[in-house]
């Protein structure tokens, strides 16, 4: 009997924890409203910093603070794939373009999701810049930048070159993650 009782135990106790892990792995939780991405450099760049995302009633405000650029606009960009391996950025893709249209600026009616235009370097190559945007979102469906990469360009984007804005080299890459 005793036996039988502890059998029966460890059945219920297995299971519970297989039920346990089940939900533990299933995708991304809803709710999300904050992510952060560690902007690091790519081979022979020194772009190091944060990116930090918070989803506001109708709109993603994003915090930029990153230090080793040089002065002036680089491109600044949400790449589909969330792979800064390989040092050279290339693996997070092109720009997250879920809707499959023609890039712009981020005030473009017609753009990716993921062009966030331009962030500006100071003379000392700081770029602390704060962008608000109604596209991109940490909200459920085909726009959820999670998971995605942030690209940061040697130059600007011009945004009417297709299908990148000619920003050129890609100088940091960072991994968008939940906060
Ligand atoms: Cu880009
Ligand atoms: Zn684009």
């Amino acid at each position: 009997m005793a036996m039988r009782r502890i059998i029966v135990l460890g059945v219920l106790t297995v299971s519970l924890g297989f039920f346990g892990c089940d939900q533990a792995i299933s995708p991304m939780p809803p709710g999300v409203t904050e992510a952060v991405a560690v902007i690091h450099p790519t081979t022979g760049y020194t772009a190091t910093g944060t990116v930090t995302l918070k989803q506001e009633s109708g709109m993603l405000r994003i915090t930029v603070a990153i230090t080793g650029l040089s002065p002036g606009q680089h491109g600044f960009h949400v790449h589909e794939k969330g792979d800064c391996s390989g040092g050279d950025g290339k693996a997070a893709g092109g720009h997250f373009n879920p809707y499959g249209t023609d890039h712009g600026a981020p005030t473009s009616e017609v753009r990716h999701v993921g062009d966030l235009g331009n962030i500006t370097a100071d003379a000392n190559g700081n770029a602390s810049v704060v962008i608000t945007d109604k596209m991109a979102t940490l909200n459920d469906g085909p726009a959820n930048v999670l998971g995605r990469a942030f690209i940061v360009h040697a130059g600007a984007d011009d945004f009417v070159s297709q299908p990148s804005g000619a920003a050129g080299s890609r100088v940091g890459c960072g991994v968008i993650g939940q906060r």
